[in-house]
């Protein structure tokens, strides 16, 4: 089964004013194809209308990038209104808070509120730090700070400043109601004595500047991106896709589907999946240690934590057991299984896909066993980028290679909605997180499946963090 190839569409002001670059969107990622549509301020209702009407799957709205550096933010405001009005699937900035902005000395957008807080850029008075905050559906996260005059990523080492810098970006986006944006710059000022305020706020700055311009360096977003946003800007742009469909598509939300399957097979699930299912988890939960926080993505009726409890001799709620488990899973009858083997603390009921982007509290590991097919390509890339967010140490799932004629029987038998994706190529094409490395992987019969009869094999992945290695910006 192939992932959904999309058709998105770029709106690009036209002429670009000052020599302002084009983003390169489509470079990163071949999955999507992505079509340029040059809109012209003098013709804006027309060209927009001309856009829309060719009735791409996804709208990207860069138009602020051209015309703002030709100091016409009108335009921008005018185009803002008319995408409403066409109500077109789109990422971009909303209306409400383009009314909020001007244009700093750069000719970006700026918040107005923000940026009149009468708070001067004295360097005299501490550092500026900018923060590049990812809004991945209505929560922000906030990437590695950057040091304004050296141009520097901040250490994940420098703990406190680290946190709170970050802490402070995810307060001020959510102080000046900034939902809506799917990114944002926010510029903060460290004082001398380590006192933080938040003194400038770019909504949806220009990233994903061409290759070819790097040569100059990145530019602080793309910096961040780089450097700290696992998959790169690569995952980015499948996050950001992912996170607009999760937002509109609530009410036909395929994993409730999967949920009410597994619903039905949660009494036996251990029964059925016993012997080379089951051998292959005890083969990880024996080879790695997982002491901490665990959280098991798709934890079904804990397997994981029993299978890693047992092998060490250990009964369910053994105060001996440094390991404690929160699972995640969309079943509420794998649910109920999971908390009546009393292995777990907690399991959150839902896709994991919402769940991680909801979830703030760092873990030591996270592990996702037999379920990442289940995840379309953008949101398999939005769950690996979280998981690699949220884990201090570890981060372990299994990609299965679901053969054709699996999906094939399925839909014969009117159950297509259970089919899957084989993301090897995907998971390779992700690379590996900076700061991380692929401490092991390998390959082995995963299950027979009890519906179809496939054998289907597994490759198992192992990432550990690296202690804090940050890259290059430039
Ligand atoms: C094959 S079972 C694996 C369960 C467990 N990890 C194990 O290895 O025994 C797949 C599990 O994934 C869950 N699941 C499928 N899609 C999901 C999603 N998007 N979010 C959360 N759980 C999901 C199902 O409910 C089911 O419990």
């Amino acid at each position: 089964m192939q992932s959904q190839r999309l058709r998105i569409c770029l709106l690009q002001a036209s002429p670009h004013q000052d020599g302002a670059l084009y983003s390169d969107v489509g470079c990163h990622t071949n999955q999507h194809t992505f079509e340029d549509r040059f809109i012209h301020k003098d013709s804006l209702h027309q060209d927009l209308n001309f856009a829309a009407a060719e009735n791409f799957d996804l709208y990207i709205n860069l138009l602020p990038w051209g015309w703002c550096r030709g100091l016409d933010i009108d335009a921008t405001v005018l185009a803002v209104k008319h995408l409403k009005r066409l109500s077109i699937p789109l990422i971009g900035l909303p209306g409400r808070i383009v009314d909020k902005c001007t244009l700093d000395s750069s000719a970006c957008l700026l918040l107005r509120d923000v940026a009149n807080a009468g708070i001067k850029h004295d360097a005299s008075l501490g550092d500026i730090y900018d923060c590049l905050v990812i809004v991945l559906e209505n929560t922000p996260m906030a990437l590695s700070p950057i040091l304004r005059h050296s141009s520097t990523l901040l250490k994940r080492t420098d703990r406190k400043l680290y946190d709170n810098l970050r802490t402070t970006a995810e307060n001020a986006f959510y102080a000046n109601d900034l939902h809506g944006c799917f990114w944002c710059t926010v510029s903060i000022l460290c004082t001398n004595d380590s006192e933080l305020t938040t003194v400038g706020i770019r909504p949806m700055p220009q990233i994903f500047l061409p290759a070819r311009d790097r040569s100059r360096g990145y530019s602080i977003e793309d910096s961040a991106i780089h450097g700290s946003f696992p998959g790169g800007h690569r995952s980015l742009i499948h996050c950001l896709v992912a996170s607009y469909f999760l937002k509109v598509r609530r009410s036909s939300d395929v994993s409730r589907v999967i949920g009410q399957e597994y619903d039905g097979v949660a009494a036996n699930y251990d029964l059925t999946t016993a012997g080379v299912y089951h051998d292959g988890i005890r083969e990880i939960v024996t080879k790695y240690q997982y002491g901490g926080i665990v959280l098991d993505l798709a934890c079904g009726t804990g397997l994981v934590a029993r299978l890693n409890g047992e092998a060490q001799g250990l009964g369910a709620g053994d105060p001996e057991n440094f390991s404690k488990f929160i699972g995640v899973d969309v079943s509420v009858s794998m649910r109920a299984e999971c908390l009546r083997g009393g292995w777990y603390d907690d399991v959150i009921v839902g896709p994991i896909q919402r769940v991680l982007i909801a979830y703030v509290d760092p873990v030591d590991h996270i592990i996702c066993i037999g379920a990442l097919h289940y995840l379309d390509i953008n949101e398999l890339y939005l769950v690996l980028s979280r998981a690699f967010q949220l884990a201090k140490f570890s981060v372990t799932f299994t990609i299965d290679e679901i053969p054709e004629s699996y999906n094939k029987a399925l839909s014969r038998s009117g159950r297509a909605h259970m089919s899957g994706f084989n993301h090897l190529v995907a998971v390779d094409a992700y690379g590996i997180p900076v700061g991380w490395k692929l401490a092991d992987r390998w390959r082995r019969l995963g299950w027979n499946s009890p519906t179809t009869g496939d054998e289907v094999y597994t490759n198992v992945f192992v990432f550990e963090h690296l202690q804090e290695v940050v890259p290059p910006c430039n």
